[in-house]
């Protein structure tokens, strides 16, 4: 059984980043490098991933709500879609690509609107005790630069409308969990040119695929 992660055979990797680091932009880079590596791969997201967290995605997204029941709605979502779906998947053998999980209610509800990290981290042992992504994707990039790209793109959801100083305690939250645990995160650069950014992720995750395969 590996070190990293209980439920082995299958990887849990997850990409993490502020609104409009370009964590949708890149998730297809993941899936392409374990397929092909000849693994199965289930693509999935958060909040969201099962009915259910679908219907919470659509009330946190465009309702105005406290923070702490944000909070638990989030964690509300993450339990039907840890057993619903990750941990049937992981124990099958197959690949889970997350576009965000955990680490972002720490950094958004946590960093971001001061719930007390240790409330967000009782819940996180009580929804999935035992499990966390083997690999962290942070896509990082100065909230600025997110919110001109936001600005020429799609109509944004409560979340993408927060302001800069918002975004700037996500990302420094976001930064100091990487800094805590580097060994399951990856910090990219995502100012760079997506080919670039592609570039990155597909050298650790090839780098993450031989540890794991050795194991
Ligand atoms: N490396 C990049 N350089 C410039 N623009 C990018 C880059 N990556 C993504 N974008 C653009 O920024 C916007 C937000 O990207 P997206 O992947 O949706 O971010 P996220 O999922 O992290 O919110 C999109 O319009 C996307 O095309
Ligand atoms: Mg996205």
């Amino acid at each position: 059984m590996s070190a990293l992660n209980p439920y082995r055979p299958g990887l849990f990797v997850s990409l993490e980043g502020i609104d409009g680091a370009g964590k949708s932009t890149q998730l297809q880079t993941v899936v392409g490098v374990l397929q092909a590596a000849h693994r199965q791969v289930l693509l999935t997201r958060e909040p969201g991933g099962t009915e259910i967290g679908e219907k919470i995605r659509e009330l946190l997204l465009h309702q105005s709500m406290r923070a702490a029941t944000e909070a638990l709605l989030m964690f509300a979502a993450r339990q039907e879609h840890v057993l619903c779906v990750i941990e049937p998947a992981l124990l099958g053998g197959t690949d889970v690509v997350c576009d965000r999980f955990t680490a972002a209610t720490l950094a958004y509800q946590g960093g971001g609107k001061g719930i007390p990290v240790e409330r967000l981290q009782a819940l996180a042992r009580w929804v999935h005790p035992g499990l966390c992504p083997d690999c962290i994707f942070l896509i990082d990039v100065p909230p600025e630069v997110a919110a001109q790209r936001l600005a020429q793109t799609r109509r944004r959801d409560r979340f993408e409308q927060e302001s800069v100083d918002f975004f700037a305690r996500v990302r420094a939250n976001y930064l100091q969990q990487a800094a805590g645990a580097p060994e399951k995160w990856c910090v990219i650069d995502g100012t760079q040119a997506p080919s670039e950014v592609q570039k990155d992720i597909t050298n650790h995750l090839n780098k993450v695929l031989q540890e794991f395969d050795a194991k």
